[in-house]
């Protein structure tokens, strides 16, 4: 097989653009597309293992069907794949659930705090095979990172890191800082401190930025939500989807990016990455093949930084993470959300996850249902 990377999720959004991203790139050996879905999953190696043919690259790509809730068959994939990176691209419910509901609802039911059971439950069962296994690998998750993975670290589990989230923020604004002074992308660098929450609060404070453009600071020169986030076409508030959305070509490139930093080990500092560490929240990271290391930039303490993430966290419905797991909800949010899909939750407990999710899941089907 070669050095392997293994995406969990290929045939989702996320997974089928990663996938082709990884088998495109040049002296990527192996990649090892898992998903519960053969059908969807099978098509999307096929086209892959011919886009990189194409493109004049020998990368291996091998569907495999496989089911990560099972925790043993995982180990025994670990043990037999060895992954020098190992991706979780799955959930039980893709962001986007929320959008399902009618337009007047979506601002309660988009605080992704509420819907942590899907993102949160087959991270878990990953982590947990990856322990029984004693694999010697890195695991990127992409499932709610900025929360997920601070869970999963009060029980020894954390996954290196995630992706996407507020360095998907960092890279719109690294753009528009290049067309407005007429410089190349590449000369523009971008630290930030945020979270997760700003998809839903439309970048309301707080978080923290600073630009540079050829080494000097330029971050007062612009105010940032007016010049440079507003009226872009980046999501930062809640906007209503009918449907699911198709491409997610430029997540999922925010999350290759990680992937291969540690694939090979280019130890390249990144704006700013998702639950490094199983820390909350994102920060300006190096990533290597030694894992995750924070690089906090001139100008905030560390110290800093978590209580901007911890105040900013809030607009996803998440008031506290206790040092079990046990995440405790904003009391006022997890009662509107209760009054619109009637799933009551003010804390969630890692033993409750798997139970919880199937709750969720079958309230908001119903609910969906009842509004439409
Ligand atoms: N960080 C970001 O910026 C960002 C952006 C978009 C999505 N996401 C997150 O990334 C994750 C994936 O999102 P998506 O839109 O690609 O979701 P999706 O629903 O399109 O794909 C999920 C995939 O997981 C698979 N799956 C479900 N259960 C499985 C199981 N038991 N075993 C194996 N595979 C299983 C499904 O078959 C599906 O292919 C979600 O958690 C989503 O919220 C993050």
């Amino acid at each position: 097989l070669g050095r392997t990377i293994l995406v969990f999720g290929a045939a989702g959004g996320i997974g089928r653009d990663m996938i082709n991203f990884l088998s495109a790139t040049p002296r990527v050996e192996s990649v090892i597309a898992a998903d519960i879905d053969e059908e969807r999953g099978l098509k999307i190696a096929n086209e892959a293992t011919r886009n990189a043919s194409y493109l004049g690259c020998g990368t291996s790509v091998e569907f495999r069907k496989h089911d990560l809730a099972d925790v043993e068959g995982t180990a025994e994939l670990l043990k037999e794949v060895k992954p020098v990176v190992t991706v979780n691209a799955t959930t039980l419910g893709s962001w986007w659930t929320s959008h399902l509901f009618p337009q007047r609802l979506v601002a309660v039911v988009s605080p992704i705090g509420h819907w942590l059971p899907n993102h949160l439950l087959l991270t878990l069962k990953l982590m947990q095979a990856v322990e029984k296994s004693g694999a010697d690998t890195k695991v990127v998750n992409c499932s709610l990172p900025d929360v997920v993975n601070c869970v999963l670290s009060k029980i020894g589990l954390a996954p290196v890191c995630g992706g996407g989230n507020f360095d998907l923020v960092c890279e719109v604004i690294r753009h528009n800082v290049s067309k407005k002074l007429g410089v190349p992308m590449s000369n523009v660098t971008v630290y930030g401190v945020g979270d997760h929450s700003h998809y839903t609060s439309a970048m309301k404070r707080p978080w923290w930025l600073k630009i540079l453009v050829a080494g000097r600071d330029v971050t007062k020169n612009f105010d940032i939500k007016e010049d440079l986030v507003k009226g872009s076409d980046f999501y930062t508030g809640p906007v209503h989807k009918s449907e699911p959305p198709r491409e997610q070509t430029f997540v999922s490139a925010a999350y290759t990016k990680n992937i291969l930093s540690i694939y090979f080990n280019d130890g390249r500092i990144h704006s700013s990455i998702p639950g490094p560490n199983g820390l909350p929240g994102s920060y300006p990271t190096r990533l290597s093949a030694k894992g995750a290391e924070i690089v906090m930039p001139e100008g905030i303490t560390f110290e800093e930084a978590t209580r901007i993430i911890e105040q900013a966290r809030r607009y996803d419905a998440i008031e506290t993470i206790k040092d079990d797991g046990t995440v405790v909800y904003v009391e006022k949010m997890a009662k509107d959300f209760k009054e619109v899909t009637g799933y009551e939750c003010y804390e969630l407990s890692l033993k409750q996850v798997e139970e919880r999710a199937t709750e969720l899941n079958s309230l908001v089907k119903n609910a969906i249902r009842k509004y439409s």
